[in-house]
């Protein structure tokens, strides 16, 4: 991350020095950069055209100051669930710029999507096709749909986070997206609009996007021959970020490289960005508590725990871990562990450190796919989120209060 740096041994963060600004600020916690979200941004639009629409992914951070931050730069979002769609539109989304995604849009979601006149369905199976459809027919209306097609193309991602595979649920398979389309253009309350796509996240390079293009292309000669036109095609998201010395292929060079394999048709290019908009712009902030060496193993257990970070266990992810006090000398090998009462709860393994009781330390990278993913396990609140806008601090959600969190129980 760029605009995270040491002046004078002390952690910079957008300008702002973390050991003196967070002395104050009950941790963990976590705190963005408004300024990196549009730097992020601005890299996408700076290559995009007229007929270029980029939908943020919600599920990467849906934090309402950071729907409206993102809103206001121009984006629509691809939502996936009656709340993500809540949210949007609490956050001032366009409703003809928001696509709706996944595998079990129920009929109450796809009754309140229909109610907001959004702009797309990305549909994902002939069922919901036709649920779409009946839907539409009691309203009275017409949905406007894309058909989310499966290529087929293997990405070099973990396991769980590749999509566009044949054994993956997401989908119509490649071989059966013809036949979908034909039903559904017999379909008196669905207008067929576009082609989508998504095939998975964290990837690194250019090639499995255009791969997937590709195939796509040859869908699209196939459904003009059936007269089947359409004038959208989403890429769904999916690029990278930088998280351990990991080369990624930069935002124009992706845009720029997906946006000419497709200059050949005449259709307007949607992108599903998540992490690639939001992940770098987080920072979780947690205070030592305690430092515990054994023979065998050091371990500084921390205030922040899978309950506020669930990445490390979940996809073996690696976060970088650093104090906001830098020292070079003495650095040892420490496990950084959180409170939870399991095994697994660990934010990095084997991080060479030179740890004090009570300092704070900074896990990078975590604006995508952090605070959505934080659970109340343990019964530990949910922290608060800030974010920095014009040089101040400005909380955007506050900590969970212990009445909060047993609220919905009825003892
Ligand atoms: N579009 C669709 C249909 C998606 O399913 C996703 C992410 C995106 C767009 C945005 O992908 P991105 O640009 O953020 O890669 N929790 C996991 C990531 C799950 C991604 C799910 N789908 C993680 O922490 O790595």
């Amino acid at each position: 991350m760029n605009s995270l740096e040491y002046k004078n041994n002390k952690l910079i963060f957008d300008n702002l020095d973390l050991s003196e600004s967070c002395q104050n600020l009950q941790t963990p916690f976590y705190i963005y950069s408004e300024n990196l979200i549009k730097k992020n941004i601005h890299e996408y639009l700076s290559n995009a055209n007229e007929n270029t629409l980029f939908c943020y992914s919600v599920k990467a951070n849906s934090n309402l100051s950071i729907l409206k931050i993102i809103a206001s730069q121009g984006l629509g979002f691809d939502v996936v669930s009656k709340g993500e769609l809540y949210r949007v539109i609490k956050a001032g989304a366009d409703p003809q710029k928001i696509v709706y995604s996944g595998v079990g849009k129920t009929s109450d979601e796809i009754k309140y999507a229909l109610a907001n006149n959004i702009f797309c369905f990305n549909i994902e199976s002939e069922s919901e096709l036709n649920a779409v459809n009946n839907q539409a027919e009691l309203m009275n209306c017409t949905a406007s749909i894309s058909i989310r097609v499966n290529p087929d193309v293997s990405v070099k991602t973990h396991p769980y986070i590749s999509t566009g595979m044949k054994e993956n649920k997401f989908g119509i398979s490649y071989n059966n997206a013809l036949n979908v389309y034909k039903k559904a253009s017999k379909l008196n309350n669905i207008n067929i609009i576009g082609i989508d796509f998504h095939i998975g996240s964290q990837i690194t390079s250019i090639e499995p996007f255009i791969d997937s293009i590709n195939s796509i292309k040859n869908l699209i000669t196939a459904l003009n021959k059936e007269n089947i036109n359409i004038s959208y095609i989403d890429v769904g998201g999916g690029l990278g970020i930088n998280y351990e010395n990991d080369t990624i292929v930069n935002k124009s060079e992706y845009t720029t490289k997906i946006l000419d394999s497709l200059s050949d048709i005449d259709a307007s290019i949607i992108f599903e960005p998540g992490r690639s908009i939001i992940g770098d712009c987080g920072l979780l902030v947690t205070k030592i508590e305690y430092i515990k060496e054994t023979s065998s193993k050091n371990f500084v257990i921390v205030d922040a725990s899978m309950s506020e970070l669930i990445r490390p266990p979940l996809y073996d992810a690696y976060h970088k871990i650093v104090p906001v006090i830098q020292h070079e000398n003495d650095l040892k090998l420490y496990d950084v562990v959180g409170p939870v009462c399991e095994s697994a709860d660990f934010l990095g393994k084997d991080r060479k450190l030179n740890p004090t009781e009570s300092e704070l330390l900074v896990v990078q990278d975590v604006g995508a796919y952090g605070s959505v993913l934080s659970s109340n396990y343990n019964t530990r609140p949910k922290p608060a989120e800030y974010i920095i806008s014009d040089g101040e601090i400005r909380e955007i959600r506050s900590r969970d209060t212990l009445d909060q969190i047993i609220s919905n129980e009825n003892p």
